[in-house]
């Protein structure tokens, strides 16, 4: 079953609480939250404990993609916060498959993020030390940004190590997903969409998240 998975990042922050409850009811599969450190990309966003607050609020999985450096000094705060797919950039991760395989032995699912100038060679090494592989199809940093389209390319090279794999490994995208291209994506074989701007920018989130399911069903 493919997945939408509003990212709160272009939520109203002053309404998290709110905004969440909104896409849940629109239909969201999961909650996607970016964590920023104004290091690893340039902007900064939320900590453990705002994700902690969440947690109270839905029940929807988490998934949470860590986009800071020095990765492993933090992933108890966020598993004990309450993530359920914690996902590490491999740009930032100096010892990627310890850190995969402490997530993993926290009891939740690890993900592996890959920025849109990252080669996949390096999925050949880690792949079976997760449970998911996120494209990245912007520079991550900031929402609304525009899909760069040679990431079309590279979903499908993905699709293709993954459709090699005895064990099931989704594949999730995040960067300039929409009602226009979600369709094109999910035929290049991503399972999971990641959808701010999009989603949180529209004066209708059932509506908008019942386009972009329709597209992919
Ligand atoms: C990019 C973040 C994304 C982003 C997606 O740095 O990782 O999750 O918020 O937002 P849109 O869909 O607006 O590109
Ligand atoms: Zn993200």
């Amino acid at each position: 079953m493919k997945k939408i998975a509003p990212s709160i990042l272009s939520a109203d922050f002053g309404r998290l609480a709110e905004e969440i409850k909104a896409v849940e009811e629109a239909g969201a599969d999961w909650i996607h939250l970016d964590i920023m450190d104004g290091h690893f990309v340039p902007n900064l966003t939320i900590g453990p404990p705002v994700v902690r607050a969440l947690r109270k609020i839905t029940s929807l999985p988490f998934d949470v993609h860590l986009m800071i450096e020095n990765p492993d000094s933090y992933l108890d705060a966020f598993i004990d916060a309450g993530s359920d797919i914690l996902t590490v950039h491999v740009e930032a991760a100096t010892h990627l498959q310890r850190t995969l395989a402490y997530i993993r032995g926290r009891n939740i699912k690890a993900g592996v993020a890959l920025n849109p100038a990252t080669p996949l060679g390096v999925l050949e090494e880690i792949i079976d030390d997760c449970d998911l592989i996120l494209i990245m199809t912007v520079n991550p940093g900031f929402g609304g940004q525009h899909f760069i389209p040679s990431m079309i390319s590279k979903i499908r090279r993905t699709r293709d190590i993954l459709a090699k794999q005895a064990k099931p490994i989704l594949m999730e995208v995040d960067g300039g997903i929409s009602p226009g291209n979600i369709k094109e994506v999910s035929h290049a074989g991503a399972d999971v969409f990641v959808a701010g701007a999009a989603v949180f920018t529209s004066s209708d989130y059932s509506s908008t998240i019942k386009q972009m399911k329709e597209a992919i069903s």
